[in-house]
């Protein structure tokens, strides 16, 4: 298989790069830090990987398109669009610079290296897509109103495309991870609940894939406790928000 992966220098991407490392398949990893990039290279080749990487800043629309166009001038199997961010939770209104980054990173980025890959796609009549969503996108916050937003977009989006491309062959499968262990998260000041190790998500991102899941929202008593507190009255709703929003540590 020839599987394309953004974010592979860390975290979810780096250990989805790990877990995919073998002989009969050919990698693509892409991020901006070269040196973490090329260690995740090095050890899926000893697992027996062919591989590429390519070092680039998502944030870089063109690049993102002329990358895209060039993947698909092979087949491709599958592509996991995992690269995001998180901006630190404070009370205060989050800055405009920050909303900005968050929506060109986790949401816009997205579109700019699919476009020129979905035609490809089309052509095949086969391949996956899986976007790295979040179980912040379902309920948002006061202190992560940016992140909730652009994972929400995403949401929204793959939802379209997944309507759009099911009937051509091609599967849509987001992803919405609760709180796992990862740089992203090690910086978090707040309790996470049901907070799972890398290898525990990762394998869950796996399964999810090797079933084709539309929807996968994970851990599950986490995804139900959100959707309980969705479903009751927005003035009980409202206190929960204001008890439970996250205590600092
Ligand atoms: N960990 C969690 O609890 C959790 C929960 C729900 C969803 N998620 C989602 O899972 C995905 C992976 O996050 P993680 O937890 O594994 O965090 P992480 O360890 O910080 O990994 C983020 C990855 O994205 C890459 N990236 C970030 N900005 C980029 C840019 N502008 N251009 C190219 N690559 C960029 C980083 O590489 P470089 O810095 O080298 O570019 C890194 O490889 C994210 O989309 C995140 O929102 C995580």
């Amino acid at each position: 298989m020839r599987i394309v992966i953004t974010g592979a220098s860390s975290g979810l991407g780096k250990h989805l790069a790990l877990g995919y490392a073998s002989s009969g398949n050919e990698l693509v990893l892409l991020a901006r830090r070269e040196e973490k990039l090329e260690e995740v290279a090095v050890q899926c080749r000893l697992q027996g990987a062919k591989l590429e990487t390519i070092v680039s800043d998502v944030n870089d629309f063109d690049a993102m398109y002329a990358i895209g166009t060039q993947l698909a001038q092979k087949p491709i199997d599958r592509i996991i669009l995992n690269a995001g961010i998180s901006v630190g939770h404070s009370g205060g209104v989050t800055p405009f610079v920050d909303f900005h980054r968050l929506f060109k990173t986790n949401f816009l980025s997205v579109h700019a290296l699919l476009e020129p890959i979905i035609p490809k796609l089309l052509e095949q009549k086969s391949g996956e897509i899986v976007f790295i969503s979040s179980l912040a996108s379902l309920m948002s916050m006061p202190t992560s109103v940016a992140y909730s937003s652009s994972k929400r977009a995403l949401n929204a989006y793959a939802e379209g495309l997944r309507y759009q491309l099911h009937p051509h062959g091609i599967d849509v499968i987001t992803i919405l991870p609760g709180f796992i262990d990862s740089e992203m998260t090690q910086k978090n000041r707040f309790k996470m609940p049901f907070l799972l190790t890398t290898d525990a998500g990762v394998k869950r991102i796996m399964h999810a894939i090797t079933k084709k899941k539309p929807f996968y929202p994970f851990p599950l008593r986490f995804y139900w406790m959100i959707r309980f507190v969705a479903l009751m009255p927005r003035f009980l709703r409202d206190r929960i928000v204001a008890l439970v929003n996250f205590k600092k540590l």
